[in-house]
């Protein structure tokens, strides 16, 4: 199946900049909101393959979807898109579960354990659902066809369905990013806390232009 149209659950700086991603790669995109008329001004720019919609619109017009919204509020609104809605999708998930407590010397708090990823808890909460993660490692700037010196950077991913990774190691390529899969759910245990190292640079000398990179011989 050639995937057309995405679904983007987000109206933050990540939904935009991957709508955008997914707009100039030819794709149709609706973007979520739980106010769709908050978004009005980017869709009127955006052109005839852009819209908005709800969540549970946007996730069920999307053959695959994305969920960018903020971490304490993801399981909220994975159930506010319809679980249903979801079963048998692709859903790549860029979210990090960062915590509202402040960064203490640059460095994030998380509110999930090393036993446990915010992944893996909304996996559980949609179970017939596909999720990958990607994009979480790394900021919204450079989300799309990032060129940084040293060509292009790496997208760890992971996710337990091979077919699901396989759509999403496609956009990736399309997006100018080597990927790294490294391999089921749990992994997220690992990925998810990539933001925490990605984010200090930034925290401490405000440089949040760069991302990651796995050398191999
Ligand atoms: N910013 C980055 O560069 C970056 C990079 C990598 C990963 N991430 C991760 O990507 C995710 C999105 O980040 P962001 O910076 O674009 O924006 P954000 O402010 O973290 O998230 C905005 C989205 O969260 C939704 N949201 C907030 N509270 C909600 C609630 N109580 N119930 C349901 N939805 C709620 C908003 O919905 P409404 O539209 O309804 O307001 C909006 O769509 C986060 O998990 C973040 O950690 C961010």
């Amino acid at each position: 199946m050639t995937v057309r149209r995405i679904g983007v659950i987000g109206s933050g700086p990540v939904g935009q900049a991957l709508a955008d991603g997914f707009l100039k790669h030819g794709y149709e995109v609706m973007r979520g909101s739980r106010d769709p008329g908050k978004l009005a001004e980017w869709r009127q720019k955006s052109g005839a393959h852009a819209s908005v919609g709800a969540f549970d619109a946007t996730a069920k017009f999307g053959e695959i979807v994305v969920l960018a919204v903020k971490g304490t509020a993801a399981e909220a609104a994975v159930a506010a898109c319809g679980i249903a809605n979801l079963a048998g999708k692709t859903v790549i998930d860029a979210t990090n579960p960062i915590a509202e407590s402040p960064p203490a010397n640059g460095v994030l708090h998380f509110f999930t354990t090393f036993d446990q990823s915010l992944m893996e808890r909304l996996q559980k909460l949609a179970p017939a659902a596909r999720f990958v993660k990607a994009f979480s490692c790394v900021g919204n700037a450079l989300m799309v066809n990032p060129q940084l010196p040293g060509g292009p950077p790496t997208m760890f991913i992971c996710g337990n369905d091979d077919g699901a990774k396989s759509e999403v190691k496609t956009i990736l390529t399309q997006f100018g990013w080597e990927i790294s899969d490294l391999g089921k759910a749990e992994a997220a245990r690992a990925i998810e806390p990539l933001c925490i190292l990605w984010c200090i640079p930034g925290f401490l000398e405000n440089d949040w232009m760069h991302a990651l990179k796995m050398l191999k011989k």
